[in-house]
Order: C-alpha cells, then structure tokens, then sequence
C-alpha cells in the first residue's frame, strides 16, 4: 500500500537529507519572490504555547523581513492530537478556511487533498526552486495524482525517551545513558524508581501522547516490516505480537501520572523536572522546550531512542499548501516562499527542535540534538508516526484515539486489553 512502501523508501531519501552542508544544486533568493503582496495571512496551526510558539515567531520574523506589508494573523488551536484538526475542520465546513494550515505529510495530508481542500501548488515548486531539495519520496507524500499539495517545513522524530538527570539520581538509575533495549529493561527501570519513592516516573498528558506512547512501544515489539504491515495488511493487528506490545502498553500506563488526561505534552514533560516523574516519551518538539527552559543536556536531561527502538527512525513531518477558498491566496503563496526557503527552515527548526525538510541546509550552526537526529534520520530504519499522520488517515488517527483513551480511563484489565485490540483492527481494517 501506498504509504508502507513511501516510509520504506524515505530510509533511502535520508541519505540526501543529514549528509548535506550546504551543496544542493538549487539555492533559494532571500528576495521576496511573491511581489505586491499584502493584506492579512491567516495560519493555522496547534503551535500556540512554549517553544512551539516559539517556532512559529520564528517563521512570523522570517516573513516580516521578506513580506513586510503582510499582517501575519495566527488563528491556531491547541491540542495537534484532537482538537485543533477539529476546529479547523469546522472552519472549513462554516466556509471560513484559513489561508494555510498546518498538515502531516502522509495519511493525514492526503486526506485534505481528497476532500478538495488543498490547492495543487506544484507550479510553487518551480517557482521556489523546490524541485530537488526535499527528499523525493517525501514530496510523493504530499502528490496526488501528479499534482503536489504541501510543502514540508520540518522533520521530526517520534520515538525518543527524555529523563532528567536529577530524577535518574534520585530513583537510582544511571545518569549516563538513558537508553533501555527492551520495553522490559524500561519496566525494569521503573520498578526501580518506584522502589526509591518515584511513585509515578512516567510522564504522560492526555490521550494523544497516549497514542503517541504506544506507536513507539509497536515500533519496539514489532520489527520495520510488522511495524508497516500494521498499514497494508500484512500485519494482523488481531495477531500475538500486537497483542504483547499492547500488554506492554498496558503495563506502561501504571506508571504514568493520574492526572494525564488534562495536561498537554509540555506540562507532562515538565513533571521530570518537578520530581514527580524520570522519564517521558515523546517527539523530538521537547528540545526546543528545553532550550528555552535552559536545560543543558547531560547536566539537567538525558535523551535517548525510546526503549528497544534504537536503529529506527519514527518519521513525521509537517508541511502547508493553500487552501482553496482561502481569503488571500497571494499572502498563502508567500507564507509558502517562507516555510519552504533556507533562511525559514533554518530560523524555524533550530528552535523547534525538528530538521530541516530541504537537503541543502548545513547544521553545523544547529544544536547537537538536531545533528545527532539528522544522522539517525541518515542510517536509521525509517517508520511513520501514526498518532502524526504519516501513516494513519485523520479517521484512523481519531478511532485510535477513541480507542486508546476508553482503555487508560478504564480498567486496563484483560477484557479491556482484548476491546482495545478489536477496535484498532477494526480502525485499520
Ligand atoms: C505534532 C507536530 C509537531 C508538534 C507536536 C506537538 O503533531 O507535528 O510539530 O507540534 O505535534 O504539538
């Protein structure tokens, strides 16, 4: 199936991706290249808090200094998992559609192009350059039919675990290496910072980084080929493997904080610093958050692959187009200009904490994190995000949801293990 075989393909387009500096063969102009344009630029994305705002006031400078008679107007709404595709989706339904949304390359993207809300913005591509510096198989992502619809902005990483060096000491764990090979040896790890008083060493907000904790637990019970076979049919997700990485899930959530399902990532993230928790699993957004905090890695936090996932790579990226409909499609085309350009990819991913989606960007002034995430990106087994759309439709992602969050606010006993595991076979039939 079509996107199984795209995710197979990226581990060979991050090859381009990670060895660059700076040798592409197309360069951007800094010179605006939509001309005349002004007038109000409505975006729409879930990057409304902490460092993630962060990221998108990085692109809002970018934009001043090249479009400066256009009025950046940020229309986001919190919550990526849920509900910010919710009010857009209302948005979109009420006939008030922004200019540009946030959107996941993959499942997710290619169910906006099917329902007639992305404009084909290939010609943007020859406009802009664009035509060689994103990996191939990342732009056939976001092509139907010929046609492109998005243009990414980032990649980020979704099996990463961060712990915070004092919480390790404190449970009695090791300092230096927060990498667990196996979902045992973390649970092992857990027990251990239970037993020193750590009640609660998992750090987890409401049910999308729920979701968000369990794709990274497939990706380590079930090897590159099970993982995309969930997405094509040739993984039986009634079968035993799934079966045991969800007991392994099951088992994880005992460790988490009580009051997960009201808090979003940053505040769960925030608990190991608080010493209420160890560990959080989560995309490669929380260094940015850590940046910002002044957290120096190896002093005040450790990160590593997610438990048993070292040597694969969770994949997601976000990307824009223009929405048909959209109020000022001139404002939307030089957003595009923005996002997509050298100087926007790089001002936007050293804060986000993602890479660049452009081949032809050198991270040498990036932080450590993001040149060790490109290299991993390079040599890595490449699988996509489900709960950030690489792999799951908008439906899929929402049945998921529903699914995963009747479980952690239930029982998690047997019966209800076995009622999980139906309603994802059903979710992905
Ligand atoms: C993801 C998105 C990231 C980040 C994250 C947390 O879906 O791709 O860029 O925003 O949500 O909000």
């Amino acid at each position: 199936m079509r996107h199984g075989k795209i995710i197979a393909a990226l581990s060979a387009a991050a090859l381009a991706l990670a060895s660059l500096s700076g040798c592409g063969t197309e360069t951007k102009t800094e010179d605006p290249i939509i001309e005349g344009v002004s007038g109000d630029l409505e975006i729409f994305s879930w990057w409304v808090a902490g460092s993630e705002a962060n990221g998108l006031a990085a692109l809002q400078g970018v934009l001043a200094d090249k479009y400066p008679d256009v009025n950046f107007v940020n229309n986001g709404a919190a919550t990526g998992g849920g509900s910010a595709k919710d009010v857009l989706e209302t948005r979109m339904a009420g006939g008030n559609p922004p200019d540009s949304f946030q959107v996941h390359a993959g499942a997710e993207a290619q169910d906006y192009i099917s329902a007639g809300q992305l404009e084909d913005v290939s010609a943007l591509y020859d406009e802009f350059g664009l035509n060689n510096v994103f990996p191939k198989d990342l732009v056939d992502m976001l092509t139907q039919d010929g046609k492109i619809y998005t243009i990414p902005s980032n990649v980020h990483r979704s099996n990463v675990i961060w712990a915070s060096v004092a919480s390790l000491e404190a449970a009695g764990l090791s300092t230096e290496d927060a990498y667990y090979d196996s979902i045992d040896a973390f649970i092992a790890a857990l027990d251990t910072a239970v037993a020193a008083g750590i009640e609660k060493p998992l750090a987890v907000g409401a049910t999308w980084t729920q979701v968000h904790l369990l794709e990274t637990v497939l990706m380590a019970d079930l090897d590159q080929a099970q993982y995309n076979g969930l997405f094509d049919g040739t993984t039986d997700w009634n079968g035993d493997e799934v079966k045991a990485a969800l007991a392994h899930f099951a088992k994880l959530m005992t460790y988490t904080n009580v009051d997960r399902d009201s808090m979003d990532w940053e505040p769960a993230m925030n608990k190991m610093f608080e010493g209420a928790a160890v560990f959080t699993i989560m995309g490669d957004w929380v260094p940015g958050a850590l940046d910002a905090g002044n957290k120096v890695e190896g002093t005040d936090y450790l990160w590593a692959p997610s438990p048993g996932t070292k040597g694969t790579y969770g994949f997601l990226a976000d990307s824009f187009g223009l929405t048909v409909g959209g109020p000022n499609p001139e404002a939307g085309k030089a957003w595009l200009d923005v996002i997509s350009s050298a100087d926007g990819q790089t001002a936007f991913n050293i804060v986000k904490g993602s890479i660049p989606a452009r081949t032809d960007i050198d991270l040498a002034t990036f932080p450590a994190y993001q040149q060790a995430a490109a290299e991993s990106f390079k040599n890595d087994k490449i699988v996509g995000s489900i709960q950030h759309g690489a792999v799951a439709t908008i439906k899929q992602g929402n049945d998921t949801g529903d699914a995963v969050s009747k479980f952690t606010t239930g029982a998690m006993d047997d019966a209800a293990l076995a009622t999980l595991q139906g309603e994802l076979a059903a979710a992905y039939a």
